[in-house]
């Protein structure tokens, strides 16, 4: 049998024919593309005109090992060369074992279950529909909060600007001030419109500019959540997976502070992953902790075609193993902090300061010229990109040395006087 090569599928072409190509075939739902990538290993790429970056956003906290990891490459191939899918009418050993090692990651107890999908708005889809399941009329997620671009997903999130093309959005979603403990419990304690299925909330708002729950929040959310009998549900699409120094985000030690001995450990009741949990393949999870919780939804009340497929399922085994072995969630605190302290400690005038956990963090600016900083580095040969007008954020893969990030430390006042970034 003769076996194209991908050159021979795709075919060649210089990197101004690709974007017009793009610009004539893909529909125009995103600004047009900065550059046209072709290949990629470790924290490095390369465009179709040979130049190489330090990509410093991978594909926006995705690509957790890097590009063309050897173990991730591996073994995708060897499950796709075994087999790549056959639906859920089916169980895969390779399913089971990945739904297992979450559980066991997310300190789930016993009766936990996980549901899987192909991406981070359907996580959250399905983490709303059990929020449905409650019988409860509402639920409440914060402003400055994203979870995703499908109907229910869109509900969550606050931004008017994505939500009002599309109105009207699933009903009962109420948004709060992120971090005010004060505004949750009022919420929660006013049960005049019903009461609260559950409360979304990002351990770290991504979207939002890279926003940190304050210290004690998740607690005070948990607790809050407790009492009134509405489900924690965390989005951690952005934070988990070893992003934050941490497998998932709301384990980091400051979300417990003083209360350690009343509450060994925050358990919230759902867990919503995509992004970097298949690095780079796509695959979605989500978390139900509990047998209530994970009994919500029942035979024939969720579903999708390729949720936990062996493809998407090997690839995830793939990176938890990697990110264990590495000891990646160590590396993104080391190299986060080499990333933090060293823009700090530059005391450049047009930096206000470094929001963030880990591999996770934002350069926020005095004045909103992110996007131009984001350009400037992009021609230095940085891949970063402006989260919000005064935030440029940076989520590297988890593999980034602590060279690479003095390297780009190094590169940065450079970048932001070529931005103007100080005016
Ligand atoms: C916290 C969070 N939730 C959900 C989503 C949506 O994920 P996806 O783009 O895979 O649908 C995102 C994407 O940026 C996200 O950051």
């Amino acid at each position: 049998m003769s076996v194209p090569t991908l050159a021979d599928l795709v075919g060649h072409a210089s990197d101004e024919q690709w974007r017009a190509r793009h610009g004539a075939a893909v529909m125009g739902t995103y600004a047009p593309p900065a550059r046209v990538l072709v290949s990629g290993r470790g924290a490095v790429v390369r465009d179709a005109a040979g130049r190489e970056y330090l990509d410093l956003l991978a594909g926006i906290a995705t690509t957790s090992l890097g590009h063309a990891h050897p173990v991730l490459a591996a073994v995708v191939a060897e499950q796709l060369s075994t087999l790549g899918h056959v639906s859920n009418l089916a169980a895969t050993p390779v399913q089971v074992r990945l739904a297992e090692r979450l559980l066991e990651l997310v300190h789930a107890p016993a009766g936990s279950g996980v549901f899987f999908c192909g991406s981070g708005a359907e996580a959250n889809e399905a983490a709303f529909k059990i929020a449905r399941r409650t019988g409860r009329p509402r639920v409440v997620a914060a402003h400055g909060g994203f979870h995703g671009r499908t109907m229910g997903a869109l509900a969550l999130t606050a931004n008017e600007a994505y939500r009002a093309p599309f109105a009207p959005l699933p009903a009962g979603v109420e948004h709060v001030p992120f971090g005010d403990a004060d505004a949750l419990a009022a919420v929660l304690a006013d049960t005049s419109r019903g009461e609260v299925a559950a409360v979304v909330l990002e351990p770290v708002q991504g979207e939002g500019g890279v926003v940190p729950a304050p210290p004690g929040y998740l607690l005070a959310a948990r607790r809050l959540t407790r009492e009134a009998g509405a489900l924690l549900v965390l989005d951690e699409v952005q934070t988990g997976v070893g992003r934050t120094g941490a497998w998932f985000a709301h384990q980091l030690p400051h979300h417990l502070g003083d209360a350690l001995a009343e509450e060994p450990e925050l358990l919230p009741d759902v867990v919503t992953l995509a992004k970097g949990l298949g690095g780079g393949v796509p695959v979605g999870a989500v978390l139900a902790l509990g047998s209530d919780v994970a009994g919500l939804l029942g035979p024939g009340q969720h579903g999708t075609t390729f949720g936990g497929n062996p493809l998407s399922a090997a690839a995830a085994l793939a990176v938890l193993h990697v990110v264990e072995k590495d000891d990646l969630l160590g590396n993104a605190r080391d190299v986060g902090a080499v990333l933090r302290d060293g823009v700090l400690a530059l005391g450049h005038p047009a930096v206000r300061g470094v929001r963030g956990e880990g591999l996770l963090l934002a350069v926020v600016l005095h004045e909103p010229r992110a996007r131009a900083v984001a350009a400037a580095a992009l021609a230095a040969g940085f891949l970063v990109n402006a989260v919000t007008p005064d935030a440029v954020r940076l989520a590297p893969p988890l593999v980034l040395t602590a060279g690479q990030a003095q390297r780009f430390v190094d590169a940065l006042p450079g970048v932001l006087d070529t931005a103007g970034a100080a005016a």
